[in-house]
């Protein structure tokens, strides 16, 4: 909606008193007569698909970040929601090409590549992916998408060519996955894949590499950054390639990693609180290196509305009471009833809900 004054704005477009109009509500166009002209357009080969680039990429935004983050980037509770770069894509299509969820892929086009978090959903159609233009070489290794897109701009509007991008997908050989939580932002990140995003109490890493022989509890050191009055912790299992190492600074965590040969399952919400708990007794700290809170915690699961700090788990226990509108979850869990930019989430939990329940 536009609101103020706008400068020669067409009769009818800007503001009545105090309730906004939108742009073309009525009908006309910025034209002499107002009507809209068609403009024949001839498609750039650059962005055609070939048998080599097969799919066409669209950039976007995502509901919790703005541009590159600049500001957004250092909000904990808009990080929480989405925390890496992700590609979503049709399960047919990651099928045909390996893929499977929570992988790491790599996109290519003919002018570059990034790394990112594979994201399966048929909210994707087949021979289409979309990936989010937020993420820059600040909070990524390599999620940078502008290396992908064409130089193009339409000749008419100046528009750039962000929408329509021809590029393959292909999985990344990860031997090892990883998470980490820390109070402090690591100078550096030794891994192929890495996003980072501000929690509360600190920072959070998600990471992946590709070689096989890394030395966890030195990795994890230079995450947490070495200090002679932090006491570790550390569990590995070297044949089933699980390592968990957590540091203490006194009764404080420092920083915990949880290295897996797949996708890390620890829940991040729980991870990320235990930087701002007090861990005075080794039965807490053990809990921290197990990757499991206790039975009296529930894990809420990812983050759904930001505004609340409601998560997944939470909406759909309300499902399952028997909460089948988004104003009866808002009433019952207080999600959606703030900005309401989380509500379309909402009512895709609830419809998953009937899917299953008629199941
Ligand atoms: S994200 Fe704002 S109300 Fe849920």
């Amino acid at each position: 909606p536009l609101e103020g004054e706008m400068a020669g704005r067409p009769e009818g477009v800007g503001t009545t008193g105090r309730q906004p109009i939108r742009f073309f509500a009525d009908g006309n166009f910025y034209t002499p007569d107002r009507k809209a002209r068609f403009i024949p357009i001839r498609v750039s080969t650059d962005t055609r698909t070939t048998p080599d680039y097969p799919l066409i990429l669209n950039t976007g935004r995502i509901r919790d970040h703005w541009h590159t983050m600049t500001r957004t980037g250092k909000s904990p509770r808009l990080s929480q929601h989405i925390a890496e770069p992700f590609v979503e894509i049709h399960p047919a299509d990651a099928q045909h090409h390996g893929i499977g969820d929570a992988d790491i892929v790599r996109l290519s086009s003919p002018r570059g590549a990034v790394l990112v978090r594979a994201l399966i959903t048929t909210r994707q159609r087949r021979g289409s992916v979309f990936a989010p233009m937020h993420w820059t070489d600040q909070f990524a290794a390599k999620g940078r998408l502008d290396a992908l897109t064409a130089p193009l701009t339409d000749p008419v509007s100046g528009q750039p060519a962000l929408k329509h991008v021809a590029v393959r997908i292909e999985k990344f050989a990860a031997a090892a996955f990883g998470f980490a939580v820390m109070r402090d932002r690591p100078e550096t990140i030794a891994a192929d894949y890495w996003a980072v995003a501000r929690c509360k109490g600190g920072w959070r890493v998600e990471l992946a590499v590709a070689d096989e022989n890394i030395d966890w509890a030195g990795f994890a050191q230079s995450l947490f950054g070495a200090s002679p009055d932090v006491e570790m912790l550390a569990y590995h299992d070297r044949d089933a390639g699980q390592h968990r190492i957590a540091a203490f600074a006194g009764e404080r965590l420092a920083g915990a990693l949880f290295v897996a040969p797949g996708p890390v399952a620890v829940s991040r919400g729980w991870a990320a609180e235990q930087l701002d708990a007090t861990h005075a007794g080794q039965r807490q700290r053990f809990r921290i290196v197990a990757g499991r809170a206790g039975a009296d915690r529930p894990d809420i699961g990812a983050i759904v509305c930001s505004c609340l700090g409601i998560g997944a788990n939470q909406i759909a226990a309300a499902v399952g009471a028997g909460c089948g509108t988004v104003e009866a979850i808002g009433e019952a869990t207080r999600a959606g009833t703030n900005c309401g930019s989380c509500r379309a989430e909402i009512r895709a939990i609830i419809a998953t809900g009937r899917v299953q329940a008629a199941e």
